[in-house]
C-alpha cells in the first residue's frame, strides 16, 4: 500500500513538474518588478477596460469590453444577430448590448444568445435582454452547455462563500480609490444578488464540443 502511495505522489510530481499542474512558479530569466514597476504595470494594464469601448474583431464582429468583468460580443448573422455571453448584470449588460447594437449599426432580430459557461459574468445580462427581445417580438434560443444550468444552480447555493473568495482572489475587496487597481480580468466585478436563483432556461444545450454550421 505504501508503494503504491509512493508511487502515486512521484507519479503526481512528475505530473506537476512536467505539465505545470502543480505550483512550481514558471521560471524566468525576467527580473522581478518592483513594486513600483508592478504597480505602474497594473494601472497601464487597467487601460484595457478603461473607458468601456466596442473592440471591432473582425468583419461582422464586435466585443464590449470594459463594461463588466465579463465582455459581451456580437456576431451578425444573415438578418439576424447573435450574442454571446451578457455580463454580470442586468444594468451593465443592457449598456453594453446597446453599444453593440450601435456599433454594428445591424437591427436585426436578436435571435440566439450563447452562454459559454455558469460563472455569473457570463448570463447575468441574459433576462433583460430576453425581456427586450420578447417585448419586440422576437423569439431567442438560448444556447449552452448541458451541465450549465445544474453548475449554475450549485454556484448559487455557494455564492455568498464563493464570491468572497474570488473576491479576495481578485482583490475585489480592496478599495478602488486606495488599493485596488484593477480585477485582473477586468476592471471591477459587480456582485449581481439579483441574478441568484434565476435559473436560466435554455432552448437548446449540448455535450462537448458543437460546431455551428451555416
Ligand atoms: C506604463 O505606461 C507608460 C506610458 O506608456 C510607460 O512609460 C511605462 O513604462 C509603462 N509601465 C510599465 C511597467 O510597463
Ligand atoms: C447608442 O446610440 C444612441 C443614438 O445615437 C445614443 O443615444 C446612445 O447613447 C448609444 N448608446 C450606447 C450605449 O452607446
Ligand atoms: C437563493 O436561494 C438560496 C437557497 O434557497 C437562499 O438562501 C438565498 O437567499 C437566495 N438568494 C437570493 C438572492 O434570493
Amino acid at each position: 500500500m505504501k508503494r503504491i502511495l509512493l508511487c502515486a505522489s512521484v507519479f503526481l510530481s512528475l505530473c506537476q513538474s512536467s505539465l505545470g499542474l502543480g505550483f512550481a512558479t514558471p521560471s524566468t530569466d525576467l527580473p522581478p518588478l518592483s513594486v513600483a514597476e508592478a504597480e505602474s504595470y497594473q494601472h497601464n494594464h487597467s487601460g484595457i477596460f478603461i473607458p468601456p469601448h466596442i473592440v471591432h474583431v473582425t468583419t461582422g464582429v464586435y466585443s464590449a469590453v470594459g463594461y463588466a468583468l465579463g465582455n459581451m460580443i456580437l456576431v451578425e448573422a444573415n438578418n439576424a444577430v447573435i450574442i454571446i455571453d451578457t455580463t454580470e448584470t442586468a444594468e451593465d449588460g443592457w449598456i453594453a448590448y446597446q453599444a453593440l447594437r450601435n456599433a454594428s449599426q445591424n437591427y436585426h432580430p436578436l435571435v440566439a444568445i450563447i452562454i459559454t459557461h455558469f460563472h455569473t459574468d457570463h448570463y447575468g445580462g441574459t433576462f433583460r435582454l430576453l425581456e427586450d427581445a420578447e417585448e419586440r417580438g422576437w423569439s431567442v434560443n438560448l444556447y449552452t452547455h448541458s451541465t450549465t444550468v445544474a453548475e449554475q444552480k450549485r454556484l448559487d447555493q455557494v455564492a455568498v462563500l464563493g464570491v468572497a473568495r474570488a473576491a479576495r482572489q481578485f482583490g475585489q475587496v480592496l478599495l478602488p480609490e486606495i488599493e485596488r487597481i484593477n480585477v485582473g480580468i477586468g476592471y471591477s466585478y459587480k456582485q449581481a444578488n439579483s441574478i441568484l436563483n434565476q435559473t436560466l432556461n435554455p432552448t437548446h444545450v449540448y455535450d462537448d464540443r458543437q460546431f455551428f454550421k451555416e
